[in-house]
C-alpha cells in the first residue's frame, strides 16, 4: 500500500500546521499538500503541492490517481462567519466537497479519511455547559448544518462502505503560525496580534461570551492521535467531542494583561455574536478520553504565554 498522505485545504489554519507535522513524521515527499489557493507558506516548498478544487471531480481524480494516497485529511470548508455571508456557497463547498472527496476515497481505494467537525453542530437548544457527546443537535447556522449533515455522512459511509472515517468536533482554534479564516472564534487569535501591535483590541463578541477553545498544538496532536489510533478504539464514527479550555473575551484579556499590563479591550459585537450565542460554553469529552486517550496539554495561561512569546518574534504580528 502507498504511504502517501493527502491534505486537502492545506493552506488553512489547521492545514498549515498539520502539513508541517506530517512532513516531520513521514518525510516531506510523502505528504501532498493541496488547496484551491496557492501556498504562501514556505513550509510547503519542502514537499509536493497541488492545486485542488474539491468541487472539480476531474481535478480530484487526477490527484488521487497520481499519488494513490492511503490517508486523506479533508479540511477544505467555509467557516461559520463566511458561510453566513455566503450561505449557498457554504452549503455547496462543505457538502458537495465532502461528497466528492468521500466518493473519490471509495473509487480509488483510500481506506482512511480524517474529516473535521465543529462545536457548530450544537445549537441554542443544546445543553450549553459540559455539552454531552450525544445530545440535541439543532444548529442554526449554515456552517453548523453542513457539519451536522457531514457527521451523519461520516457514520453512514463507515457503516455502509467500511470507509475508516475519523472525526473530531474542533472548538475555536488558537495558534501563532497561521491565521484563521472566517470563523466566529477568530477574535481569540486576532486579539494577540493587536495586543502586540497596538496594545488594544476591539472585540466583535461581548465580554461574557464563553466558548470552547483549544491551542493549535493540542488540536493537531488530537488530529494525528485519532487518525493513528487502532480502528477498534474508534467507537464513534460520526465525530468526537474534544475539549481544551473555555474562556470569554474578558478572561482572555485579563490573562494577556498579566504580560502586557497596558493592554485594553473594548467591545463592539457584530453579527457573529448571534452565532457565538448559539454555541456551548464547555464540552464533555469523556468519550474521546476513554476511547482513544485524548488529553489536552494547554490551559489558558500556558496558551497565552506561548502565543505572546512566539508572536513577539514572528513577522505575522507585524503584518
Ligand atoms: N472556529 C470555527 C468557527 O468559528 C468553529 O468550528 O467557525
Amino acid at each position: 500500500m502507498s504511504n502517501k498522505i493527502l491534505v486537502i485545504g492545506a493552506c488553512g489554519q489547521v492545514g498549515t500546521e498539520l502539513v508541517e507535522n506530517l512532513q516531520r513524521i513521514h518525510g516531506p515527499s510523502n505528504v501532498i499538500a493541496s488547496d484551491i489557493r496557492k501556498p504562501l507558506q514556505e513550509v510547503f516548498s519542502n514537499g509536493p503541492f497541488e492545486q485542488l478544487d474539491v468541487l472539480n471531480k476531474e481535478n480530484i481524480s487526477a490527484i488521487f490517481i497520481k499519488y494513490k494516497p492511503s490517508i486523506v485529511y479533508h479540511l477544505a470548508a467555509l467557516l461559520s462567519a463566511t458561510a453566513e455571508a455566503k450561505p449557498k456557497l457554504g452549503w455547496k463547498l462543505n457538502m458537495d466537497g465532502t461528497f466528492n472527496i468521500f466518493d473519490a476515497c471509495l473509487e480509488y481505494d483510500v481506506k482512511k479519511i480524517f474529516w473535521p467537525s465543529s462545536i457548530a453542530v450544537f445549537g441554542p437548544t443544546t445543553p450549553p455547559i459540559l455539552t454531552p457527546q450525544s445530545t440535541i443537535l439543532e444548529p442554526n447556522t449554515v456552517y453548523g448544518i453542513t457539519k451536522l449533515a457531514g457527521e451523519r455522512y461520516c457514520e453512514y459511509y463507515n457503516a455502509r462502505y467500511g470507509l475508516d472515517v475519523r472525526s473530531i468536533r474542533y472548538p475555536g482554534l488558537i495558534g501563532w503560525k497561521s491565521l484563521p479564516g472566517g470563523g466566529t472564534t477568530d477574535y481569540a487569535v486576532d486579539i494577540f496580534h493587536q495586543a502586540l501591535k497596538r496594545g488594544s483590541y476591539e472585540c466583535f463578541l461581548n465580554k461574557n461570551t464563553t466558548l470552547p477553545m483549544m491551542y493549535m498544538e493540542d488540536a493537531v496532536r488530537a488530529t494525528l492521535e485519532i487518525t493513528d489510533s487502532p480502528s477498534d478504539k474508534i467507537k464513534i464514527r460520526s465525530s468526537y467531542n474534544i475539549s481544551g479550555v473555555s474562556f470569554n473575551p474578558d478572561e482572555l484579556a485579563e490573562a494577556i494583561k498579566v504580560h502586557i499590563p497596558k493592554f485594553s479591550i473594548t467591545y463592539n459585537p457584530d453579527f457573529r455574536q448571534k452565532i457565538a450565542d448559539s454555541w456551548p460554553q464547555s464540552i464533555d469529552d469523556s468519550r474521546a478520553r476513554t476511547d482513544w486517550g485524548w488529553q489536552e496539554n494547554f490551559n489558558k495561561e500556558r496558551l497565552v504565554k506561548t502565543m505572546l512569546d512566539n508572536l513577539t518574534d514572528s513577522s505575522l504580528s507585524r503584518n
